[in-house]
């Protein structure tokens, strides 16, 4: 009695583990061996993303097909006219330095389908354009040589695909299951699964070092969604391991419960509120923003953040622990937007004297109370902290809970000291001051950098 019921158990427990894929093992690491292999990221913290396919012809949205439900014939247009003559990767990753960036990732295949890279698997490709030419290619080698790490984002959506089936996402999508039916008979996912296989095969294998890859995305649930199954999520990541085993990969494959399935989380379009937390632990993390509303190059979109809000987007999430992707939607042409040009310079121009404050940087221990109207990022590695002031105070400036814990302080930008004070008083009031707190002398003209930092040597 005793033993039917224990190989009942063991059954029903290979049962389990089979059905949640525990045979299909991805391959597995101790949580430092992880953090190792993504340390160069973790202190990069500042990446470009580059939105770049046929959708920068209409310049209306990288969706354009979807929202306006072009059909493949009516989209044809972008792909016979796709020229991007001053498409000069070289000037790109210069200005990706000069901003702080160090790294980029880049659009290899959006929803579209259209491939910017010589795949074997389809002629919907920038090589049978006018353009003529692999340019995933060129920007590798472009990027490399600008000592930036090198990513690829590989659309798991694909518009243009024969064997993609019709979804909610599609911009054939249909009223009624019927039509589903209708729309996906014939198209075979098994041959697309394939494809994909096929493809990013060949972006791992004939572009050398891939750093990054961004699979993006699913959307199980409801009805006419796509999730791990439709992608074959499983293999297609270990595929990646294996070609590349250094590969750093975002969380869109829909493995979010399986272990190894995932290196980083992906917030878009929005501010965390704090260190993001799976199953009780801070994982690692990247919010990934525009500079206006749309990915791919949109000319008359007009809400563009500001230089100083994309570097407190910057700040803030180093200050949380995290990363922050930045987009460009380069023209047809081939170029940056002006206004995007114009965010790049200003935000590099605050990086060449603070990157100090954000390069190998994190959230700030708990025993440093954060200011009122300032962000701490913190460097583990020589002890000291930074507090950007993105309101600039008068004069003096109390360092609440900070007393006994430092040994000196200066402007990050300029390396100037920041003395001591004492609280000010006068005949009618004087004001306390508390041995737990610091007070700087600051001068009283704001220096002339975007947000100014105060770098703290602590004891
Ligand atoms: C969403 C959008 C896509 C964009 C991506 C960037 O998945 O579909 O257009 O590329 O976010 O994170």
């Amino acid at each position: 009695m005793k033993s039917s019921l224990t190989i009942k158990i063991v059954i029903f427990s290979l049962l389990a583990m089979f059905s949640t894929n525990a045979f299909a093992q991805l391959p597995q690491e101790t949580p430092q061996q992880k953090a190792q292999r993504m340390k160069w990221w973790t202190d990069a913290r500042f990446g470009m993303f580059i939105h770049w396919g046929l959708y920068a012809l209409p310049a209306r949205h990288e969706w354009v097909k979807k929202n306006e439900r072009l059909t493949n014939e009516e989209y044809q247009k972008y792909f016979e006219m796709f020229n991007p003559d001053l498409f000069n990767p070289r000037q790109w990753a210069k200005m990706a330095k000069e901003a702080g960036m160090r790294y980029a990732v880049i659009t290899s295949k959006h929803h579209e389908g259209f491939c910017l890279f010589d795949s074997k698997y389809t002629d919907y490709k920038a090589p049978n354009t006018p353009c003529g030419k692999d340019l995933i290619k060129e920007w590798v080698e472009a990027f490399r040589a600008e000592g930036l790490k090198v990513g690829f984002y590989y659309s798991l959506l694909d518009w243009h695909h024969p064997d993609y089936t019709i979804d909610r996402n599609h911009p054939r999508s249909a009223s009624s299951d019927e039509e589903y039916a209708r729309l996906n008979k014939g198209r075979d996912m098994n041959k697309y699964r394939k494809y994909i296989k096929n493809q990013v095969r060949e972006l791992l294998t004939n572009y050398g070092k891939i750093d990054i890859i961004w699979l993006d995305y699913s959307f199980p649930g409801g009805k006419h969604g796509k999730s791990r199954k439709d992608w074959d999520s499983i293999n297609l990541l270990k595929m990646v391991r294996k070609l590349q085993p250094q590969i750093i990969v975002n969380d869109r494959l829909d493995l979010l419960d399986v272990p190894g399935g995932w290196d980083f989380t992906t917030p878009e379009q929005y501010k965390v509120s704090k260190w993001p937390e799976r199953n009780g632990k801070r994982i690692p993390w990247e919010t990934c923003q525009t500079f206006s509303g749309s990915w791919g190059y949109y000319r008359d979109e007009t809400t563009w953040k500001d230089t100083k809000q994309l570097l407190v987007l910057l700040i803030e999430s180093v200050s949380k622990g995290g990363n922050l992707l930045l987009n460009v939607g380069p023209t047809a042409r081939g170029t940056f937007d002006y206004r995007a040009k114009d965010r790049l310079h200003a935000m590099g121009e605050w990086m060449k004297v603070n990157s100090r404050s954000v390069y190998g940087c994190t959230q700030a221990p708990d025993q440093f109370p954060r200011p009122d109207n300032c962000l701490l990022t913190y460097n583990p590695k020589t002890n000291r902290l930074y507090v950007h002031l993105l309101d600039y105070p008068i004069k003096r400036f109390t360092l609440k809970g900070f007393g006994g814990k430092v040994k000196y302080a200066q402007f990050l930008h300029d390396a100037s000291e920041l003395k001591f004070g004492k609280p000010r008083y006068n005949v009618t009031y004087q004001e306390k001051k508390s041995p737990k707190d610091v007070i700087l002398i600051l001068p009283v003209v704001k220096p002339p950098v975007e947000i100014p930092v105060i770098e703290l040597f602590l004891k």
